[in-house]
């Protein structure tokens, strides 16, 4: 029997080129793996009203982790149109399967590392080197949306809430309401993950991105179990910076920045310009983490344009394999294959179009295994 069982999701668009980008580069480590291919996306709500079928679930209960390609997304009314035509109407809703997963397998911690390796030409500045924690299971992403909005609901934020009588003179059906949820457990062990992390590879400083001085129950719930774990970690810097003011710094000054913890929301936003800071989601990987499980996911979408084409860069993708092997355990074959990537960045003689060469998704998978020691 293969040491680990690993999942594949593809999905959607160039979800499969890079997914055979990652399996080029695994097959030459020879991690010790068995792969199993799983069904996900929006072929299977289109075909069958669920883009995340059970057996999905089921394929991801059986294994250690997933290596997640690309998902496709669209508002509700496109997807309704899409949905085969005998299964329009029965109420089937479309949901992201991505945030699903990470809902259902309370996989709490999004990871996003941002670091501009030496000679990429698409740098914003060559020293920087951070990375996102983003809280990735409840906040604004959390689902708990109301449209109209049920009168009882209204009855009783009226009766909590002062602010709420400011709308009174709204209707039901013309008020929308998403619930930004957060919970202590939530808040702490994001910023305790964001922590041990930064003393497990030597980071020096976590800033906590928020909102507390206007968002005053959630981001302050956030900054107060921050400010108690930060007590804990004397040897690595605590601070603390508004969320507006953290993405203007991101441009002025980004290598000031080591560890960034944020809610979901906030992460999503900032995890999209710090990518952009390094080359753009081409060279973005996530990990996924909970306690039981992990999922690892290029941050950027499934660029429907392209896909078959092997033409995208596939470096995000690389790099998420390399973080696959870290929290696999396999860490000198994670360093191999970081060490290999960054060389062949740095040499440029093979690059994807986005880089300005004419290299396919596949050219670039080689020529890193040509680097692996
Ligand atoms: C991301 C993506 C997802 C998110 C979408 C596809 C649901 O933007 O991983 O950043 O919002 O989390
Ligand atoms: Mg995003």
């Amino acid at each position: 029997m293969a040491k680990y069982k690993i999942a594949l999701l593809p999905g959607d668009g160039i979800g499969r080129d890079v997914m055979d980008a990652a399996m080029v580069v695994l097959d030459a480590l020879s991690l010790d793996a068995e792969y199993i291919e799983g069904d996900v996306g929006w072929e299977f709500w289109k075909k069958e009203g669920n883009p995340l079928p059970d057996r999905t679930i089921e394929l991801l209960k059986s294994t250690d982790c997933c290596l997640f390609g690309a998902i496709t997304s669209k508002p509700k009314d496109e997807a309704e149109a899409e949905l085969a035509p005998e299964l329009r109407g029965k109420g089937y809703k479309y949901y992201s399967p991505i945030v699903r997963i990470r809902q259902e397998f309370d996989l709490y911690a999004n990871i996003r590392p941002c670091k501009s390796y030496k000679g990429n030409p698409l740098n914003y500045r060559d020293d920087i080197d951070l990375v996102i924690f983003r809280e990735n299971t409840e906040g604004l992403y959390s689902g708990v949306e109301f449209h109209p909005v049920p009168e009882s609901l209204r009855a009783a934020i009226d009766e909590h809430s002062e602010k709420m009588r400011r709308f009174g003179d709204v209707s039901n059906e013309d008020m929308a309401i998403s619930m930004r949820i957060f919970t202590r457990r939530g808040c702490q062990r994001i910023v305790r993950m964001a922590f041990e992390y930064a003393r497990k590879y030597g980071r020096k400083h976590v800033t906590v991105a928020e909102k507390p001085n206007v968002i005053r129950e959630t981001s302050g719930m956030m900054i107060r179990e921050a400010r108690k774990i930060s007590q804990e970690y004397p040897d690595i810097e605590y601070d603390e910076v508004n969320i507006d003011a953290m993405a203007m710094r991101l441009i002025k000054n980004p290598q000031d920045y080591d560890i960034i913890v944020t809610s979901n929301m906030f992460g999503d936003i900032l995890s999209d310009e710090a990518a952009q800071l390094v080359g753009g989601l081409g060279f973005s990987p996530s990990a996924n983490i909970g306690d039981n499980y992990a999922l690892f996911e290029p941050t950027h979408g499934s660029a429907p344009k392209y896909a078959g084409m092997y033409k995208v860069n596939p470096t995000a993708m690389l790099l998420c394999v390399k973080m696959m092997l870290d929290w696999l355990g396999e860490r000198d074959m994670a360093m191999n294959l970081e060490r290999a990537i960054a060389k062949v960045i740095e040499e440029g003689r093979v690059r994807t179009y986005d880089m300005g060469g004419n290299a396919g998704t596949l050219d670039v998978a080689n020529e890193v295994v040509k680097k692996l020691e």
